[in-house]
């Protein structure tokens, strides 16, 4: 093999290492309903939306543009703030800092997600937010929600100091850290009660 043959060989890209990434589905399950998301990036999307997902687009992208659910808010859209707070697999996490080509497989819950299925009623968190004034322009409220869902889930009698702490990724540009607080605290209280 000539030097040149050898160089030739060396650039070139396997084509089995190309195929599964280029063409293949992500499947997510959303608030319980399976979705397969066509993966490509063999496309300019603006030229033709070929796929639901591109390797570019992160989780909160494809909730809100690709399945419609836009109760999860971006705001700082760089892992600052918590607004972007989904649960997957049952932990918080930050769709804003994360691709949707990486969650293959996994279990997603947004704030949609969280009334009761048969009933419809709000879930005790979000009632409590309602009872107890925890929203004013409503912007973080999902996020400090699903905080508090997955907070509450691990420690459901929690300190005001373990809020706090569980919260503390989820900033609230109104201020209404007081109020945010005591609904966390009566949620508990409810969800005890209702055993
Ligand atoms: S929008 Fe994701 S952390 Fe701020
Ligand atoms: S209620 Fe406005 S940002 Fe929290």
């Amino acid at each position: 093999m000539t030097k040149k043959d050898e160089k030739k060989r060396s650039n070139e890209v396997p084509k089995q290492a190309v195929e599964p990434y280029s063409r293949k589905l992500i499947r997510l399950t959303v608030n319980g309903k399976r979705y397969n998301l066509r993966f490509g990036d063999d496309v300019e999307p603006w030229e033709s939306p070929a796929y639901d997902v591109y390797p570019w687009d992160t989780l909160a992208h494809t909730i809100r543009e690709m399945l419609g659910l836009t109760g999860t808010k971006v705001a700082c859209d760089n892992g600052a703030c918590g607004s972007c707070t989904v649960l997957m697999n049952g932990r918080p996490i930050l769709s804003c800092s994360i691709l949707t080509a990486d969650c293959d497989g996994k279990e997603i819950i947004t704030i949609e997600g969280l009334d009761d299925p048969v009933t419809g009623d709000l879930h005790p968190i979000q009632q409590a937010f309602v009872d107890h004034h925890g929203v004013q322009c409503g912007f973080c409220i999902p996020g400090m929600i699903l905080s508090s869902k997955a907070l509450l889930d691990k420690n459901p009698d929690p300190t005001e100091e373990e809020v706090k702490e569980g919260l503390s990724g989820n900033l609230c540009r109104c201020g209404n850290y007081s109020l945010i607080l005591k609904c966390v605290m009566e949620a508990a209280k409810a969800i005890k009660q209702k055993g």
